[in-house]
């Protein structure tokens, strides 16, 4: 039997490692699997409707809960009255003027003398990665970086950017690498400045105190800290190094912002050089102005007096859910930032831990090889300011039924795990 070009396409991408795993996984548990969900009404307090089913939603990292925030939402709407619902053009041609006002906002309440604006964080990464180094440079990653961060140090060393990784937040092995990939023109060491999947923070002091040794500038991908931790949520960098005078640092528009896009806060030197070097920029379209319009709106918020209120709403909650689930003995990372996770282990388990809390109102992200090590599947919990105090309850109920029905590790698995 002849297969079209497509059918043969189809085919093997079937023999991928990941697509067998996933579909296997797909198949073998079709009613726990609670990937790819349609969301039918996201309402107040965090509330979810998924196919007619309503569960209190802990899988947003819209984590100050500005998404519903009236001012927020006014602003899109006078945008898009303002603007329309899209310029349509790069940015190499035309910004529109709320971009200029936005990056200039989001420069003097990060504290940088300028900001750019890209789609998503992802593309600033694609695009300002391979354009910050070339051919007699080095781009060292942590082994654990973002995606978006590994696939730009991809582009990078297809354009014959000399790569290399380090262990894991470890600074020793940094210095060892460097020191290794002597002699360079420029160095760039990529990092995360919060590690999403385990809420690990970097130890950023030492790490800074390595680059500037060895002649290498820090590059902090700060999405998940962006407008949640630091004073007045300008992330971990200023708090941690008092300065950016040798990090550029990353920022997101879509999570603790509730808008859309991501930035690079960085001097006003940089801004144009990664204007005329990132591809990402120059060959995409931009974000919507309408969403660049609450970009400033938030910026105002984020500067006031009211970030404080929101910050310990959110605080408080996430403490409530940490004290909450270490008294049931588990197993718990993070909870310094607004990701809590709660190892659980085995994938299966993990899945049908997932559906489980979903049945009884409350949706957890279930997180399974490849996203984090196998066998060391996680449910992973986003806290938000706007969760009311009687859902966080729920939710701690909710997993002490659950666990009765599976056996969850505790606190000694994760000693384990680091040894
Ligand atoms: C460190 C980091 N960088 C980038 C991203 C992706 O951001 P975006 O959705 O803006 O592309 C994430 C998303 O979770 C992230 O954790």
């Amino acid at each position: 039997m002849t297969h079209s070009p497509m059918q043969k396409l189809a085919h093997a991408l079937r023999q991928n490692g990941l697509i067998r795993f996933i579909e296997h996984f797909a198949e073998q548990f079709p009613d726990n699997h609670l990937k790819d969900l349609a969301v039918d009404m996201l309402g107040p307090d965090r509330r979810m409707a998924v196919a007619g089913h309503e569960v209190i939603n802990f899988g947003s990292d819209s984590f100050l809960g500005l998404d519903q925030d009236p001012r927020v939402i006014e602003a899109v709407k006078h945008g898009v009255e303002k603007w329309g619902t899209h310029n349509g053009a790069s940015r190499a041609f035309a910004s529109v003027q709320a971009n200029v006002e936005a990056e200039q906002k989001l420069a003097a309440w990060l504290g940088t003398e300028a900001a750019l604006i890209y789609p998503s964080v992802t593309l600033a990464n694609m695009g300002a990665i391979p354009g910050l180094v070339g051919r007699q440079d080095l781009l060292v990653v942590d082994e654990y970086a973002h995606n978006s961060i590994q696939e730009g140090a991809k582009i990078a060393k297809a354009n014959g950017v000399r790569l290399a990784t380090f262990s894991h937040c470890d600074p020793e092995h940094l210095t060892r690498v460097l020191k290794e990939s002597a002699p360079y023109r420029c160095a760039v060491v990529c990092i995360d400045g919060v590690y999403s999947m385990s809420g690990a923070l970097p130890p950023l002091a030492e790490l800074d105190a390595v680059a500037r040794a060895h002649d290498a500038v820090l590059y902090v991908d700060d999405a998940h800290a962006t407008a949640v931790l630091g004073r007045q949520g300008r992330g971990t960098v200023l708090d941690a190094l008092g300065n950016y005078d040798n990090t550029l640092v990353i920022g997101s528009l879509s999570k603790g912002f509730s808008c859309m896009g991501g930035f690079i806060g960085c001097t006003m030197e940089f801004q144009r050089l990664l204007k005329i070097r990132s591809n990402t920029f120059i060959f995409g379209g931009p974000v919507a102005p309408a969403y660049l319009e609450a970009v400033c709106v938030v910026c105002d918020i984020l500067s006031s007096g009211e970030y404080e209120l929101l910050q310990a709403r959110l605080r408080s909650n996430c403490r409530t859910l940490v004290e909450g689930l270490k008294n049931l003995g588990l197993a718990v990372l993070g909870g310094e930032t607004p990701i809590v996770s709660v190892l659980v282990g085995d994938e299966a388990d993990t899945l049908s831990a997932g559906s489980f809390l979903f049945e009884r109102g409350y949706y957890v992200q279930s997180v399974t090889f490849p996203a984090v090590p196998y066998h060391a599947g996680v449910l992973r919990i986003q806290v938000n300011a706007n969760h009311l105090r009687e859902s966080i309850r729920g939710l701690i109920d909710a997993i002490a039924a659950l666990k009765t029905r599976i056996a969850l590790p505790g606190p000694e698995q994760l000693q384990k795990q680091a040894a």
